[in-house]
């Protein structure tokens, strides 16, 4: 089965097409980092009128290079939220027009359910349940457990900024540009974690995380220490309490629940660092994508779109865009 994916929930436009769930016949991702990049984030309202610009353009090259026409799909999968809501608007607009005009039933996604799925495009057949899985990304730092049945479950997540938006922000501090995630990985391979960063807690016992902490920390250091500041050290500080911080909540879940699988997805996951600790700690049970299928795209979501379909069977069959919005 060809499924085509859609992603556009915040500034990458992106198409792609899947065979059987892991077979990607391309995966095209246009980026609008340069766009944005200006202003230091994603600024919604552009992120709506280049995915409108964007949209067709990248549609015609997915299906060039996958060599295939409208008329071999048989499923759209389209990202329906969470994210900026005009940039998704482009996205599910497309997919219904494209289902309606067709007749190529569609099935809605949710972005943080597409981002776990990326780790099992590359690595489905040896991913075990049930399995733990992190979504570190932009706007999200979720902790879920995946049972047997593959059936989701929120054990933690962030009270205050995404993981992402700290290394963003940190690399707006230092006026290292956007996005920040790519820059502080770089510069921290050059750097000693030399500078000791708060670990922060619940006061309330939760489970949940913190982040913005940090990223005062962050901002009180660059003031405090000015020219002496080295950058690469704390940038390799920071990068280290982030992957204490993730793998420790792993660790703490991991005494109650048991997991033959440790996943780490979502944009943050091309981190170098964080890859390489993760492995370390979890060695073997440990997926991570491939950077690629980390940063938004449209191959996970078409990937889940084909798991949904087998599930769901007739019902999706007989689906049309109307049931849906
Ligand atoms: O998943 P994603 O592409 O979009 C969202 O759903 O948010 O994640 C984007 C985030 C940005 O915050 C970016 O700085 C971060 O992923 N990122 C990285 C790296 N590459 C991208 N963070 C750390 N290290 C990287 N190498
Ligand atoms: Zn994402």
């Amino acid at each position: 089965m060809i499924v085509l994916g859609i992603e556009t929930s915040c500034d990458d436009t992106s198409v792609a097409l899947v065979e059987d769930g892991k077979e990607v016949l391309s995966s095209i991702v246009s980026s609008q980092i340069k766009v944005h990049a200006p202003y230091g984030g994603v600024v919604p309202e552009l992120a709506s009128r280049e995915h409108i610009k964007n949209i067709p353009v990248v549609y015609q090259q997915a299906l060039k290079e996958a060599g295939i026409t409208l008329k071999d799909i048989d499923l759209i999968g389209v990202t329906v939220g969470p994210g900026l809501l005009g940039a998704l608007l482009v996205g599910v607009s497309f997919a219904k027009g494209l289902s309606f005009a067709s007749g190529i039933p569609f099935v809605p996604l949710n972005h943080i359910e597409c981002h776990i799925q990326s780790a099992f495009i590359e690595y489905g057949d040896k991913i075990q349940l049930p399995a733990m899985a992190f979504v570190v990304s932009g706007g999200h730092t979720h902790l879920f457990y995946l049972n047997e049945k593959k059936e989701i479950k929120l054990l933690a997540k962030t009270r205050d900024d995404a993981v992402g938006e700290a290394f963003d922000k940190f690399a707006k501090m230092l006026n290292l540009g956007y996005p920040g995630g790519p820059i502080i990985d770089k510069l921290a391979q050059k750097g000693n974690p030399t500078y000791k960063l708060p670990i922060p807690k619940m006061s309330d016992g939760s489970d949940d995380m913190s982040f913005s902490g940090i990223k005062t920390f962050l901002l009180r250091t660059i003031e405090k220490e000015g020219d002496s500041l080295n950058v690469e050290n704390l940038a390799a500080s920071f990068q280290k309490t982030v992957a204490d911080i993730l793998i420790g909540k792993v660790k703490k879940f991991l005494k109650d629940l048991p997991a033959e699988s440790i996943l780490l997805t979502g944009g943050v996951s091309a981190n170098s660092y964080l890859r390489k600790r993760f492995k370390e700690e979890f060695e073997d049970k440990f997926f991570v994508p491939s950077p690629k299928f980390s940063t938004d795209n449209a191959a996970m979501v078409a990937s889940l779109a084909f798991e949904r379909q087998n599930h769901l069977g007739k019902l999706h069959q007989e689906c049309f865009p109307t049931l849906f919005f």
